[in-house]
């Protein structure tokens, strides 16, 4: 575009936390996010996902409104919003509004003191979301609170403790609100428990509310007064000419429609929420972008005869506030369509996104699966439209969408507005979305539909039913509405239009996005849905026979769940325990405070050195083939490209693995799954090495043959060795004993670790020797030093390994993030400069793998009472293109295939399979909960064929004290038993199955189920070297103690416990102790931090070297008794005694044998019950999590509130894996799900609406640290929990359907497998393809 005579501005202006920047050369490809952290070093805001899906990176953007006079405060996504989008506006970041050296403010603090920060990496993100609420709503309410979270997630905490925290910002004020006569519920219940006298059994709060600094709106950052006075001055153009791309802000809508005519080819940007993921994920360039957000025809809101007018810029948030107003103010029968508006905004995005997203972005978007489209087309909306030449106004039918994201737009026209009408008397609206996730989730199939009457009559007069998800566009069943036109509605009228929908909205068997049969079912299940809200209003104005029967009710029920509520119980310190003695006291996470500011540095914090340089991956398109050649000339030349490694640049070894060295760091001449790592480019930016990495060109041969799945594996016999058995008594004759014998299946996908911070690594050369110094987000600081020293050809001394924090690891850090370490520090060889390396979610997703998805085969021999005779279980896993640590993996599975279960004859057969996908990991449980979960499938198809209740045949079959296992482990301090009373009883659960049976007897379209699942989690590494660690601490003369060990911190507070360790053995504060970080030249040879054993190693390693440093203390304690701590170590120095002491564990009495199945494999167990209650909609498939109670043996807390964190988050975690989470593979092993756009962790909104856990008293454990006991890893299971209370619904569903007996059920229980599962006549309309006559789009691996 040409240059024009300055009539436009070219300096960006804008404040960032009270500061002004003038911005001269704004790069329009720049996100605010990275403008942020490495232009102006604030670092606080994070990088999760680049996609607006996480919130990490969430800041407050401040305007004035000059229509409407006010200040807007608005939360959003600086990852998505372009620094050229803020012109005149203010950022507020997590920095800008306190600090731990300054002052917190009360959203940091109370985050931090209610233990609402793990790994501390969503922190930010979440702290700024509240913020933002706060600045609008001094005193929200919890549905306020829920509704600013929508597009914030935390893979740590479980969300409990933060929602718990921030409560106290409402009226309620953190109280519970469920107690009697108005006494809340929590309250009563310590009162209860310390009335009992009994201090050891008296409950404490985990934070007391009463220590929070009081919020005062008056103190905030004022919106700055320059800015005020910019905002009212006379508009001008502006323009920011970047290195690709051409930033246009028109002064005016003219200016806009002239610069259109003369760029039809360019992009109008708004909310950029569509814009920003092409150009990022999709690889567009729009050279010319027109920013019209601030032109006030795009911004009016007009009402008129026929309805409301918005213009096309007007944000989805306003958009909301209007028609809330709307409905308010007007009968309820004009605004039927304003309602289902809102119906569909409420599950729209997050708040951030709906912040900035428009109306006519959505519309222009034309995506299949907008949540609008389907209601402005079934609502019969006026769009208009403009050019320079004019005016046109179109319907919104089915015209207007001509193709796949295309509409009847000519390239110089504009989306001026749209009229979303009032309805008239007679008329009848709703709008539905069905979505993995109700929150902040893409719909599977959403709809809008219309009907209207004649005047006075049920008799259908006109109709408009508008489906997304079922084809390329958003279509309308035309010839359904036609056919319907004329009829009653009644029961006859239902039932045909049903079959008219099936017959009308189908799918290919192979259509994109897959879950076809799901996703045809859902087009009559939701019309179902509107048939019955329809008769249900037609009633009550006595235009229809009949109502809606009770029993059907619910299935139109659509109700806000009710804010969670929760207890937590646990021990008090006994009554004579010192006040500096930390052990068993609820303390905060030592870091949470930074990581309430954003002042807690990670792997990507770290300022850049001066001449460092960025790396981006190059990984394999192909699921097995030859690399033919690899062509990097267009990658060379993109500006500031370095170079191009290869394995060619590695100066040592090439192979690698954590175990058996069976990986290539770089691939040589073949790649084995998509996503293996081929080569890097290094260049001077992150954009540039990413830009150019998408230029190299790699051909390939193809390889058969392609193993995707574990059937494909099977078929193949494609297996990893050993394969592990382990066998207990004799099959045989257990099945001869038997009375019936049953067989079974069942299926466990894999999981994404998903932990909010990605690999990273930054790798410094040191400049001599060969000496490297390597900054990672690792569990592995000694693995990674090894590999990457092994992969240099240097010896591991010269190469350091450090770890500060990681923002979450779950395991997926454990061996995976090595290969990334390695070429990154392959790459500072080469180049010899420091290189940098975050990877990019995406690529995160596809290259690390995640956990094992399991497929287990059973044969069950029981009697008819329910006793468990014998089993025969086989499992595979898969495993992906190299062993990694699934050897490991599939005998935790194994150990853990009798679950609490003493089960005479039984035997245990894993096969891990080595298919084309990449590598799977280490993740939390190791194997054993889908080890656990196949026990769990069996059990319920024992009761279910036994017709007798679940949870009696899970008690009958339950080990006692003394028992041995099938590795012939004897039992111990087995206190499963005692969590299960306890947890029968704080969940009321006879009285609540109860309940449950009169609500199933009374709903038809709503179930509710309920189940209680024990876990029994053995605690070591099953290879014994690991069970070792070390620890070294220093005493410095002024009496601080520095301690370093083994672990790594990654949010579980890791460091936290050892310092509370170390204070109870020196005997001094915790304040006088420092962790500073975990590193290779100070303690060697470490474990990862792994296993849930990291306390009881390195507490213990802690410990022993405290007691050393005491000893060497002791004399002068006793020569001055009355002296301080300082003084004895003064006296000691000046004594030259030694004040630097290394300390050292390792678990006594491991070892197993597989060929003899005999020795100790675990040092102990950890024990757990959950009971969970949900409601699944059998229409839809989905579920809320009703209720959850926990009991959980940790021993004697070393931190009740460290511990119930870990609970709670497992809990969640596991959650995920048995209910949300779904990886989604096509049959050629590329990863669709590669963000959270597709990938579905749990949302605030997930969590039960009544949790209640209780940490087990009195159960000390002498075989770890202080009798506490490992916590990280064993709760995960207690999800299971839910799953099989889902299971407990379907079957009710089932039963009224009059189908009965055991069935398969696959885990995740997503909703697609629960609409499914729940056969009804629907189902029957829409069966699902013939197997094997067609291509599917996903594969289950
Ligand atoms: C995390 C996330 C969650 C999301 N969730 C949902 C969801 O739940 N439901 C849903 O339906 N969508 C969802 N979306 C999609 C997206 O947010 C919406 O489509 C949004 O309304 C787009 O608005 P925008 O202003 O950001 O569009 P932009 O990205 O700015 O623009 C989108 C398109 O519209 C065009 N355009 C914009 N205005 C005009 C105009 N006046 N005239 C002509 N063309 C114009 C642009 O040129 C561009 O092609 C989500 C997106 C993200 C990133
Ligand atoms: S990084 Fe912006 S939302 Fe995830
Ligand atoms: S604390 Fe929320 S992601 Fe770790």
């Amino acid at each position: 575009m040409e240059e024009i005579n300055k009539t436009y501005q070219d300096d960006l202006i804008l404040f960032v936390n009270g500061k002004k920047i003038v911005e001269k050369n704004a790069e329009p490809e720049l996100p605010l996010l990275t403008y942020l952290r490495k232009k102006l070093c604030l670092t606080g805001a994070k990088l999760g996902c680049a996609e607006g899906g996480c919130g990490a990176c969430t800041v407050m953007v401040s305007k004035f409104d000059s229509d409407r006079k006010i200040i807007v405060h608005k939360a959003l996504n600086a990852c998505l919003a372009p620094v050229c989008s803020l012109h005149l506006c203010a950022v507020t970041t997590v920095e800008g509004i306190g600090s731990v050296a300054r002052k917190l403010h009360p959203v940091q603090e109370r985050i931090a003191k209610a233990h609402g920060s793990q790994c501390g990496f969503c922190t930010p993100g979440i702290v700024m979301s509240m913020y933002a609420l706060l600045r609008n709503n001094a005193q929200p309410t919890m549905r306020d609170i829920e509704e600013a979270f929508q597009g914030n997630l935390c893979r740590c905490t479980g969300y409990r403790p933060i929602l718990e925290g921030y409560k106290t910002f409402t009226k309620q004020k953190g109280c519970c609100l469920r107690g009697e006569a108005g006494v809340c519920h929590v309250i009563s219940v310590q009162k209860e428990e310390t009335q009992s006298g009994d201090s050891t059994n008296s409950v404490q709060q985990l934070f007391n509310p009463s220590e929070f600094m009081p919020l005062d709106p008056t103190q905030e950052i004022i919106f700055p007064p320059e800015l005020m006075s910019l905002s009212k001055q006379p508009v001008r153009e502006l323009r920011f000419i970047g290195e690709r791309v051409q930033w246009i802000q028109p002064s005016s809508l003219a200016n806009l429609l002239q610069l259109k005519a003369e760029n039809p080819a360019a992009k109008l940007v708004v909310g950029n929420t569509e814009v920003g993921i092409e150009m990022k994920f999709k690889n567009l360039l729009y050279p010319v972008i027109l920013a019209p957000a601030y032109i006030p025809e795009l911004n009016s809101i007009q009402y008129t005869e026929n309805g409301i007018v918005f213009g096309a810029c007007v944000t989805l948030t306003l958009l909301g506030d209007v028609l809330h107003t709307a409905v308010d103010e007007l009968p309820s029968y004009q605004t039927e369509v304003f309602q289902a508006v809102l119906q569909q905004l409420r599950w729209f995005a997050g708040q951030q996104i709906r912040n900035v997203a428009a109306i006519g972005g959505n519309i222009m978007t034309a995506s299949p699966i907008s949540d609008l489209n389907p209601v402005f087309m079934a609502a019969g909306c006026k769009l208009t439209l403009m050019s320079k030449e004019g005016i046109r106004v179109l319907p919104m039918d089915d015209k207007f969408f001509i193709d796949y994201r295309k509409t009847a737009l000519k390239p110089e026209e504009i989306l001026l507005c749209i009229e979303i009408p009032y309805t008239k008397k007679g008329q009848y609206f709703s709008a539905f979305k069905q979505s993995s996730r109700k929150e902040d989730d893409i719909a599977i199939v959403t709809c809008g539909m219309n009907v209207v009457f004649l005047e006075g009559s049920n008799i259908v007069q006109d109709m408009h039913l508008s489906y997304g998800g079922m084809g390329p566009t958003t279509v309308l069943a035309s010839a359904t509405s036609r056919r319907l036109v004329g009829r009653q509605w009644d029961d006859t009228l239902m039932q045909d239009a049903c079959s008219f929908l099936a017959e009308e909205m189908t799918l290919s068997p192979c259509a994109p996005g897959g879950m076809v049969a799901y996703r045809r079912t859902l087009t009559v299940s939701l019309f179902f849905k509107f048939f019955l809200t329809v008769q249900h209003k037609l009633a009550q104005e006595d235009l229809s026979a009949e109502d809606v029967r009770a029993d059907y009710a619910s299935a139109i029920d659509l109700s806000h769940m009710d804010s969670p509520t929760s207890i937590q119980l646990f021990q008090a310190v006994p009554s004579g325990q010192k006040v500096d003695d930390m052990i068993g006291r609820p303390i905060m996470h030592l870091s949470a405070m930074k990581q309430a500011t954003g002042e807690a540095v990670y792997c990507d914090d770290i300022p850049c050195y001066e001449n460092e340089l960025y790396l981006a991956l190059v990984t394999s398109s192909k699921p097995h083939a030859y690399i033919k050649s690899i062509d990097t000339s267009d990658a060379m030349a993109v500006p500031g490209v370095v170079t191009f490694v290869c394995d060619q640049d590695i100066p040592g070894s090439n192979k690698t693995g954590p175990a058996v060295y069976d990986e290539t760091v770089l691939a040589e001449d073949k790649v084995t799954c998509v996503g293996h790592i081929v080569g890097a480019v290094v260049a001077d930016t992150q954009a540039h090495a990413q830009r150019a990495a998408k230029a190299v060109r790699i051909s390939y041969e193809d390889l058969q043959p392609v193993i995707v799945t574990i059937q494909d594996a099977i078929a193949s016999e494609s297996f990893y060795q050993p394969i592990r058995t382990i066998e207990r008594g004799d099959l045989t004759q257990g099945f001869q004993e038997a009375d019936n014998i049953l067989q079974g299946e069942i299926h466990i996908g894999g999981q994404e670790h998903f932990y909010l911070e990605t690999n990273c690594t930054v790798a410094v050369p040191r400049g001599e020797d060969g000496e490297m110094e390597l900054f990672v987000s690792t569990q592995s600081a000694a693995k990674t030093q090894a590999l990457v020293a092994k992969a240099l050809g240097v010896p591991a001394s010269h190469i350091v390994c450090r770890v500060k924090r990681m923002g979450g690891g779950f395991g997926g850090k454990e061996s995976r993030s090595s290969i990334l370490s390695t070429v990154v520090a392959v790459a500072a060889h080469k180049v010899k400069r420091p290189v940098r390396c975050m990877l990019d979610r995406e690529e995160d997703m596809l290259v690390t793998g995640g956990r094992h998805p399991f497929f287990g085969r059973y044969k069950v021999g029981f009697k008819r009472n329910g006793k468990v005779m014998a089993v025969d279980v086989t499992y595979y896993s898969n495993a992906g293109n190299s062993a990694d640590l699934s050897l490991s993996i599939m005998e935790r599975a194994l150990f853990h295939m009798d679950n609490c279960y003493n089960i005479p004859h039984i035997r245990g057969t894993g096969y891990i399979c080595r298919t084309n996908l990449p590598s799977n990991t280490a993740f939390r449980g190791f194997g054993g909960p889908q080890g656990m979960m196949v026990t769990e499938s069996w059990m319920n198809d024992v009761a279910l064929a036994c017709g007798l209740a679940a949870e009696q045949v899970r008690e009958m079959n339950m080990y006692k004290q003394g028992d041995l296992t099938p590795f012939h482990q004897r039992l111990e301090q087995f206190t499963i038993h005692r969590c299960w009373q306890e947890c029968l009883t704080i969940s009321d659960f006879c009285q609540r199955k109860a309940n449950i049976e009169l609500y199933n007897k009374q709903h038809r379209w709503t179930k509710r189920g309920l189940s209680i699942i024990p876990t029994k989690f053995g605690i070591s590494f099953t290879a014994v070297f690991l069970n070792q660690a070390g620890a070294l601490v220093h005493i410095y003369t002024d009496g601080s103690v520095l301690i370093t060990h083994g672990g790594t911190e990654m949010g579980q507070g890791l460091h936290t416990k050892m310092v509370q360790v170390a204070s109870r053995t020196l005997e001094i504060p915790s304040t006088k102790i420092h962790i500073s970080e975990t590193s290779t030249n100070t303690v060697p040879n470490t474990s990862p931090t792994a296993a849930s054993a990291s306390s009881d190693l390195n507490g213990m390693a802690v410990y022993n070297a405290c007691k050393t440093l005491l000893q060497r203390l002791e004399p002068y304690k006793a020569r001055n008794p009355t002296g301080c701590w300082e003084n004895w170590v003064t006296a000691a120095y000046f004594d030259r005694v030694n004040l630097s002491a290394n300390g050292f564990y390792k678990t006594p009495d491991l070892g197993y044998n597989f060929e003899t199945n005999s020795g100790h494999p675990f040092n102990y167990f950890s024990y757990g019950v959950a009971v969970s209650e949900v409601e699944i909609d059998c229409l839809t498939g989905s579920h809320k999590n009703l209720h959850t109670s926990i009991v959980m043996d940790v021993g004697k807390s070393l931190n009740p509130a460290l511990d119930i964190g870990q609970v709670e988050g497992a809990f969640m975690q596991g959650v995920g894996l048995f209910t949300l989470e779904e990886l989604r593979y096509s049959s050629q092993g590329y990863l669709y799900t590669r963000g959270p756009g597709m990938y579905k962790i749990p949302a605030f909104g997930d969590i039960p609406t009544e949790l209640k856990v209780s940490l087990l008293r009195d159960a000390p454990n002498d075989k770890a640290i202080f009798s506490s006991k490992a916590v990280g890893e064993p709760p995960l299971f207690l999800a299971a929990s839910v799953f099989y209370a889902i299971k407990d619904a379907i079957t009710a569903a089932r039963t009224d359907a009059g189908v009965l007996g055991p069935f398969r059920l696959d885990s995740p229980a997503t909703p697609e497998r629960i609409r499914n599962a729940c056969q009804d006549t629907f189902t029957k309309l829409c069966p699902p393809p013939e197997p094997g006559t067609y291509a599917p789009w996903d594969v289950r691996v």
